[in-house]
């Protein structure tokens, strides 16, 4: 039975505390309490209806409420529902899985799995492999890490310490050492006012092998990036950006690890990021499309080359890292069902394709004088909002104008996200022609409310 409606607000407000806001103000803007999901939409507690187009946290990709997953679910746990895999054992969903990603992405010759609980544990997990890769190597002195402006990696010490943009660093400072952030190929706003994106790659990848020359290539473990900048605004490069950090990287040995969190199957129309930009990482993190968030789960990914420094015989090469339910059986099985989905249903594809069509229709916004900038790949796109287009001075997060905007979005019947000055855009990869139609309409209406302010 359901708790009444009211003791639910004002429970949640006396009790819970909210990721990535202050309480202070989540306190004064009572949740919206979603208690049903159905393929692309969501219901509250007063049973309105919503078009998801943010597929909650960049993450329900196979849509709400998919009766294949929530049957893989249930079967496995009516056998068994969490069995460890520390030292030697292990679970038949999470020994399935494992082979599936292995398959999946043999392209980019991934070789060996080490699952967790989610993006910020992959994430942490990619980190710790590296350096104790380069241990294993015998070159103990590559400790760095290098990272770009407006990335974002999660909330663990050590994504954070990789995180470009001061939001998610200034209150949990000092962080990591050894960390160190370059610029990103940001064609709207970029340190040198550079306007076309084959340039502005080149010059992102000449900084990248001059911060290197400046560390001391010897010292530098990994470079980590998102394919896509996700929460950094949806910063999509020109498509010679990712082969030239590639071939920098190469030149001095440094590994090279892609946060597929976001852009992970399908999302910005290749199964991973990195290969809808034609390079083969050595090391991926990935959680959130894996298993569209049924359960929680992440996974890091190895290549032949990093997994085979664990492969030496004769050298101790214990794996000190590992969570309690890493390779958990339910995340595991929902992972299992929902990749069936993201393969029968060639998500990566219809994600590209859609995707065209969402950003087609979304220029239309540039119509309104507070949207600068209009960009995308698959389905993710942003939408960011500037005082005037002319200064491009940003709007910033809590103004009237994005308040207005998600306010009378949800009115209408869609939840949108606007984050910092970006409307960001990542719906459900099932979404279809007519479910853009359908943002779209929305858009417009509350677009037209924000602007009448
Ligand atoms: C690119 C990227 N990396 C890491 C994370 C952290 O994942 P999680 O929130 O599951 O810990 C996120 C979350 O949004 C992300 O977008």
């Amino acid at each position: 039975m359901n708790t009444p409606t009211i003791d639910v607000r004002s429970a949640n407000a006396q009790h819970m505390y909210h990721p990535m806001v202050d309480p202070k103000v989540a306190q004064q803007h009572p949740p919206l309490i979603m208690e049903r999901g159905e393929g692309v939409h969501v219901f509250d507690i007063d049973g309105k209806r919503y078009l998801d187009t943010v597929a909650s946290l960049w993450n329900v990709n196979v849509g709400h409420n998919r009766r294949e997953v929530i049957d893989a679910i249930t079967a496995q746990l009516g056998k068994l529902a969490y069995y460890s895999t520390f030292h030697n054992t292990s679970n038949p969903p999470a020994i399935e899985l494992s082979a599936r990603l292995t398959a999946m992405f043999a392209p980019e010759k991934m070789s060996k799995v080490l699952f967790s609980s989610g993006g910020s544990d992959a994430v942490e997990t990619s980190l710790k492999l590296a350096r104790q890769y380069w241990k294993l190597e015998g070159q103990a002195e590559r400790v760095k890490f290098l990272s770009l402006k407006g990335g974002y990696h999660g909330v663990h010490f050590g994504g954070a310490s990789l995180n470009g943009s001061p939001a998610f660093r200034t209150a949990y400072e000092p962080l990591m050492p050894g960390c160190f952030q370059i610029e990103s190929p940001y064609l709207y706003r970029n340190l040198w006012n550079e306007s076309d994106p084959a340039r502005l790659a080149s010059l992102c990848a000449a900084e990248l092998e001059s911060a290197i020359l400046y560390q001391g290539p010897n010292t530098i473990a990994a470079f980590v990036a998102e394919p896509v900048q996700g929460a950094g605004g949806v910063i999509v490069p020109h498509e010679s950006y990712w082969p030239q950090v590639r071939a920098v990287l190469d030149k001095y040995g440094i590994l090279l690890i892609s946060d597929e969190i976001v852009t992970g199957f399908g999302r910005i129309g290749a199964m991973c990021g990195a290969r809808a930009w034609g390079v083969a990482p050595d090391i991926m993190a990935m959680a959130k499309g894996i298993n569209s968030g049924y359960v929680p789960l992440g996974a890091t990914l190895i290549n032949e080359r990093v997994a085979s420094a664990w492969e030496r015989p004769g050298v101790p090469a214990a794996l000190m890292h590992g969570y309690t339910y890493s390779g958990h059986a339910l995340a595991c099985a929902a992972a299992n069902a929902n990749l069936a989905i993201v393969e029968r249903e060639n998500l990566p594809e219809r994600s590209l394709d859609t995707g065209h069509y969402l950003l087609e229709r979304l220029h239309e916004l540039m119509r309104y004088p507070h949207v600068g900038d209009v960009r995308g790949k698959g389905l993710m796109a942003a939408v960011e909002l500037v005082v005037s287009r002319e200064s491009r001075e940003m709007l910033m997060a809590y103004s009237p104008y994005a308040q207005a905007l998600m306010a009378a979005a949800r009115q209408e019947g869609a939840i949108i996200r606007v984050q910092g000055n970006r409307l960001i855009l990542s719906p459900p990869l099932v979404f279809t022609y007519d479910h853009v139609d359908e943002a779209m309409h929305i858009l417009h209406r509350a677009f037209a409310v924000a602007e009448n302010l």
